[in-house]
């Protein structure tokens, strides 16, 4: 049996135009989820001083009220250190651990800005990522104003950051405009731990002090949003990235989100003299399998990221073993 070829046979796509088609279809994917994110930002979006009755009744915030004592949820409420203080202690001490995470928070965000304003100056006109950088700017602007009224409203001296974090964090802001998938790993490092926290503590009823629960509401419907850019943002430009970037993404990336877990989820060491904790309850509190093990699930979601880009690969996973959070 003979087989007649046409003499214009269908075209079958050579392999590269495949490859340049898929490349096509994810970039405009990409694109179009930035531009759908940016019309999110406009469509719900908060102002610190309009969508929180600072002043209402309800919203005051007394350092002895019971409701800001830590609970056993908490690796450090959970130690009998901390349930032997008196009670007004206690509460004064949960307190000023939540006004020290606002304001790391609110110093980690004004990092973001800045290092989210160096990648915007350099993108071209028409880039759909300068709208949504600009609407993740002004919404980290709120969150800053919304975290520091808090911790003011606490009346406590409450230092954040030590100095040289402080310092260091100059390297991050430009990455922003060298390196910026480690800056956007940066920002899922700091962001996904807050989240995965705010969440459990919303979820478990742990937030019953209602000016808590309207700061933390607001918080985490906004950061959807930053996590989303984020993770489109890495899985967009990682896979382009040369073999030194993406070495240098490997060995960074464990070191970088391990640090961050600890300083985004444990007392700062001006709060550990200042209350004398004992280094034993630090290594009970922090260092247990269950510590680690909130550790480990607070940063699931980057780690999974990191793992589908290549980036936690044998051998680096040692790396991530050795920081506590694989
Ligand atoms: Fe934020
Ligand atoms: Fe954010």
């Amino acid at each position: 049996m003979s087989v007649s070829t046409p003499l214009l046979a269908p075209a079958t796509p050579l392999p590269q135009e495949e490859t340049l088609d898929a490349s096509l279809a994810e970039a405009a994917a990409y694109r179009a989820l930035v531009e759908r994110l940016s019309r999110q930002s406009v469509a719900k979006h908060y102002d610190a001083y309009l969508d929180i009755p600072w002043d209402d009744a309800d919203y005051a915030i007394d350092p002895a009220d019971p409701r800001w004592e830590l609970s056993a949820n908490d690796p450090l409420g959970a130690t009998a250190w901390y349930r032997a203080l008196p009670q007004e202690r206690r509460a004064r001490f949960g307190l000023e651990l939540i006004a020290s995470f606002a304001k790391i928070g609110s110093q980690f965000e004004n990092v973001l800005q800045r290092g989210l304003l160096e990648f915007a100056l350099r993108l071209p006109n028409g880039a759909a990522e300068y709208r949504y950088c600009l609407h993740e700017v002004i919404e980290e602007g709120q969150h800053s104003l919304m975290f520091q009224e808090f911790v003011n409203r606490t009346g406590m001296p409450i230092p954040g950051l030590p100095w040289w974090m402080q310092a260091g964090s100059r390297m991050v802001v430009r990455c922003g405009r060298a390196f910026p998938e480690l800056f956007f790993l940066f920002v899922l490092g700091g962001e996904d731990p807050i989240d995965y926290v705010q969440r459990e503590q919303l979820r478990t009823g742990e937030f019953s002090h209602p000016l808590l629960r309207r700061i933390s509401q607001v918080h985490i419907t906004e950061e959807a949003r930053h996590l989303a850019f984020a993770r489109a943002f890495l899985r967009h430009h990682v896979p382009k990235l040369g073999a030194w970037k993406r070495t240098l993404l490997r060995v960074r990336a464990p070191i970088l989100l391990g640090q961050m877990a600890r300083v985004m989820m444990q007392p700062t060491p001006a709060m550990v003299r200042r209350h004398a904790i004992p280094r034993g309850v630090l290594r009970e509190a922090y260092d247990a399998p269950a510590a680690r093990a909130r550790r480990v699930a607070a940063l699931r979601k980057p780690r999974e990221l990191c793992v589908e880009l290549g980036i936690a690969v044998p051998p680096f996973d040692r790396l991530w073993r050795r920081m506590g959070i694989w």
